[in-house]
């Protein structure tokens, strides 16, 4: 493993909505810049940026139309070398995030692909040799050139799919991985990954990464292709660091990821934890836990000492945690989010409580997923919270429009706040071996939903962390008793009579064993 990704946290960045440096009402590269002593403080040593390369940004930039070139709204290559050797200055590191699964269909290589004439970039894509043939089970573009065939697209309608090949070939139109076409687009995508490392990025979040090759229904093929990048990797780049989105960390960590992330969609049983009918971490103690630490056991087995698995506390793509949990229901999320193995990744804004925006009109392919994308809220100035001085109405997306909304100046100053809260965490976190990223976990199991409890050891110590989100106490049995007590949130601790343990309501705590 990465060395610096053992005790790594990271804080990610929408760079549209962090912080706006030249005044154009759009956040940019300076601006992330100047807000790394920020992160730093926060207790966030590293940070991952939505892609940040030039595009029609129809889908927030995951539609990229030059992937070697920083979108001009956000700064130039030459502010993204500077955004990483400050980062490196103090101690921390960047991801970028890579897109190779799709690019913006106004990409010069689709351009190039949609001519009738045979060229470099005929193979780039999936197209099928027939406009009338459009594929079962596959979205496409059709009638938009004169080349006569489909091309099949990944996510929007905006992003046809790169080409890197089908595993089991049922159509003549279908090329292998093997093929030059696939070949050539793997050659690229290996061409970009250097290019940004030599700078000194510190590697990538990537992008759908189990979306790759066509038709593997056990992704097969996809694995394979990521074990090439993997061998490219530890030959010339074997500090960077890799993290997947695919949701599926067995999969991912064969491919040679570092991470996976658990996903909102899927079988992760992430949503009941926060977004549900019934979150987990409500107080009214109707969640369910059950069913996402079974599935989180079934891939911590098949992964464990292979990589690792993140929880995100929330990212662009999903509400804010706000939406359904208040301030103290959040402080014991993050209690959770901050004691689990793998890298914890803070979305920004989260840390001091920002709220989802319900109605507002999409922008960029956001639709439902534009509420959580709004500016950072710094102070209280006015018009647009310390975010930029630009006109309120030429900001990319209106502030939160509340008046008591949170800023990141007061909540510094509130001693109970959750940003100070976090803070604490993220401190005993990185003082504790076992509460980091490679330490192990074993849940207990208290045979019902409320608490929840878990052991994490490295080495020699070993920290039990129990947590009752419900506003009732509760009499468990835990396997031993406390030695100290390192955290209880608000003061709230566990007392044990014997083996049988009364854990108050609403509580966390981390506690030190034997
Ligand atoms: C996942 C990204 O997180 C999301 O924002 C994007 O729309 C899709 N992939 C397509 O690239
Ligand atoms: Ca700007």
């Amino acid at each position: 493993m990465t060395q610096w990704l053992k005790n790594a946290i990271f804080y990610e960045i929408y760079p549209q909505s962090f912080m706006d440096a030249n005044d154009d009402g759009i956040g940019d590269l300076q601006g992330i810049i100047s807000k790394l002593d920020y992160i730093r403080e926060l207790g966030c040593n590293a940070i991952w940026i939505n892609p940040c390369f030039d595009s029609p940004f129809m889908d927030a930039g995951y539609d990229v139309a030059d992937y070697y070139k920083i979108a001009p709204r956000y700064g130039t290559n030459e502010d993204a070398r500077q955004l990483f050797d400050e980062a490196h200055k103090r101690g921390m590191h960047v991801l970028l995030d890579l897109v190779p699964g799709h690019t913006s269909h106004l990409h010069p290589w689709f351009l190039e692909s949609m001519k009738a004439e045979r060229n470099e970039y005929t193979d780039r894509y999936v197209w099928t040799d027939d406009i009338w043939n459009a594929p079962e089970g596959f979205a496409t573009l059709r009638g938009i050139s004169d080349r006569d065939g489909c091309a099949v697209t990944n996510f929007f309608s905006t992003q046809p799919a790169l080409n890197y090949g089908f595993y089991h070939i049922t159509e003549k139109w279908q090329q292998s991985p093997e093929d030059e076409g696939p070949r050539k687009t793997l050659e690229e995508v290996i061409h970009i990954i250097r290019f940004w490392l030599e700078m000194g990025c510190d590697g990538f979040r990537v992008d759908m990464a189990g979306s790759l090759v066509k038709n593997d229904p056990d992704s097969l093929g996809t694995i394979a292709l990521w074990q090439k990048v993997r061998a490219f990797l530890d030959r010339e780049f074997p500090d960077a660091a890799f993290v997947s989105e695919w949701g599926e960390p067995d999969k991912s960590l064969m491919g040679g990821f570092h991470m996976d992330f658990l996903l909102h969609f899927g079988p992760s049983h992430y949503n009941d934890l926060f977004r549900c009918e019934h979150p987990y971490f409500a107080r009214d103690g109707k969640g369910v836990v059950s069913d996402f630490v079974k599935k989180y056991v079934e891939n911590y087995t098949k992964t464990d000492g292979r990589g690792l698995i993140c929880i995100p506390s929330g990212n662009h793509d999903m509400n804010r945690l706000s939406f359904q949990l208040d301030e103290e229901e959040r402080k014991l999320a993050f209690a959770f989010l901050l004691s689990m193995p793998g890298a914890p990744f803070l979305y920004y804004g989260d840390e001091i409580g920002m709220n989802y925006l319900k109605d507002l009109k999409s922008l960029e392919g956001g639709y439902s997923r534009t509420g959580s994308r709004t500016p950072m809220q710094w102070d209280n100035s006015q018009p647009n919270a310390g975010f930029s001085r630009a006109e309120a109405s030429k900001l990319y997306l209106p502030q939160d429009p509340r008046e008591d909304r949170p800023a990141v100046s007061t909540e510094l100053q509130r001693e109970d706040s959750l940003l100070n809260e976090i803070r604490k965490l993220i401190g005993i976190r990185q003082s504790h071996i076992a509460l980091q990223n490679e330490g192990a976990i074993r849940f207990v199991d208290t045979g019902r939903e409320y608490p929840l409890a878990y052991v994490r050891s490295a080495g020699e110590e070993r920290i039990l962390a129990v947590i009752n989100p419900s506003e009732t106490e509760v009499s468990v049995k835990l396997p031993e008793e406390a030695v100290r007590c390192l955290y209880a949130y608000d003061g709230k601790e566990v007392t044990w009579d014997g083996d049988e343990a009364a854990v108050p309501g609403v509580s966390a705590g981390f506690y030190l064993l034997k």
